[in-house]
């Protein structure tokens, strides 16, 4: 596909019905069609139809090793999907569903093997976002659906990142606006006791164990890694998204990091570096003068994971040789956005401690 790709802008919340009957038609036919949710952009095909789920992993330019999540638009389709579904599937998606919490079932024989990569097992999610809704609905279909980034790239919270990462390489971009999450769904896998969150992401852990107390942790010694070459391996986070600048984290108590971090600016622009700074609002001042490249990500962790991905691509394009940033603390979303940094950064994380001051 040589040819650049068509984008219909949609309003978000009451999607016109013609633009999203096209784009059912480009599923139907077995094409590619990038779409909003409410987590990321996603970039679905026909979940039944395995030349069009090799479309996806040839678009992303992914190897073929990564599980993809089925998307469904009612909670009666999960049968279509997955079999011996458990109870508490349906008290998790009576809980949380339409919304951010992906669900690995057992996989129904009628799905092809190649979304789960041979697994016998599935992830479903039924998503709230009105765009990725009435998509699905209308294309009759499950839609399975990655992030719709290039591999090692930053999952595309905006038509525009899309654009830029599979421009000619996809059939039909839906434009619905920068999506209100911004970072990617939690997944769990229910066929394992307990249950474990194999990704976090949207919904919290905290908010899952209200209704499902046994629920263990996220892991890296289980997880699989998103958009990474194979499953991370014990202690070991594996490469998802690499900025061309070098990141540096910073963790520990919140004044020594603020000095590690100020200590760490000033050796960088003494090599001659650029250097670039992911910032909470509250932090701004405490970098305030320097001569650093300064992204604000907000108030709070929600407004941190709403601005994270667009952030490392706005410091890609300016240029800086390194990104400094505080893991948040780990609760709530601050757990996503201390993942997602930390797998920005490929694991690597500088812990500070009152000793260092
Ligand atoms: O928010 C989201 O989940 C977005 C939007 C588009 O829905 N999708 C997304 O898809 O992030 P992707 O392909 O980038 O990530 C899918 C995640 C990966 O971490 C993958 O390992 C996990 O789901 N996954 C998929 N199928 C699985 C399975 N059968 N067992 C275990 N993990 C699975
Ligand atoms: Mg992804």
């Amino acid at each position: 596909m040589t040819r650049h790709t068509p984008i219909i802008p949609v309003d978000p919340h009451h999607p016109d019905a013609d633009a999203i009957r096209q784009a059912a038609a480009v599923l139907r036919d077995g094409g590619l069609v990038a779409f909003p949710t409410e987590t990321v952009y996603g970039l679905g095909a026909n979940a039944l139809d395995a030349e069009a789920i090799a479309g996806i992993y040839r678009a992303k330019g992914r190897p073929a090793n990564n599980p993809l999540i089925a998307h469904i638009s009612t909670v009666a389709e999960l049968a279509r999907v997955a079999v011996d579904i458990p109870e508490r599937a349906h008290q998790l998606a009576a809980a949380f569903w339409p919304g951010a919490l992906t669900l690995v079932l057992k996989r129904h024989p009628q799905v092809p093997g190649s979304v789960s990569l041979g697994r016998d097992t599935i992830a479903v999610r039924l998503p709230s976002h009105p765009v990725a809704h009435a998509l699905i609905e209308a294309a009759g279909v499950p839609v399975v659906a990655p992030s719709a980034n290039r591999f090692t790239r930053p999952s595309a919270t905006t038509a525009q990142h899309v654009l830029a990462d599979l421009d000619g390489r996809v059939d039909l971009i839906l434009d619905g606006g920068p999506t209100p999450i911004g970072v990617e769904s939690t997944v769990v896998d229910l066929t394992v006791d307990p249950p474990i969150v194999l990704r976090p992401g949207g919904v919290t852990f905290e908010a899952l164990r209200e209704h499902m107390p046994d629920v263990q942790r996220y892991s890296a010694a289980v997880a699989m890694d998103d958009d990474s070459a194979r499953p991370a391996s014990p202690g070991m986070l594996s490469k998802h998204y690499s900025p061309n600048a070098s990141m540096l984290l910073f963790r520990g108590p919140f004044e020594a990091v603020t000095d590690a971090m100020r200590q760490t600016i000033g050796d960088c622009m003494q090599a001659g570096q650029k250097v670039g700074l992911l910032l909470p609002d509250a932090e701004q001042p405490l970098f305030a003068n320097l001569d650093v490249e300064v992204v604000r990500l907000g108030a709070d962790a929600a407004q941190m994971a709403r601005h994270l991905f667009a952030a490392l691509r706005q410091l890609d394009e300016q240029g800086v040789d390194c990104i400094l940033a505080r893991i948040p603390p780990a609760e709530g979303l601050g757990v996503t956005v201390g993942d997602r940094l930390l797998r920005a950064a490929e694991g690597q994380v500088i812990d500070v401690t009152d000793a260092d001051i």
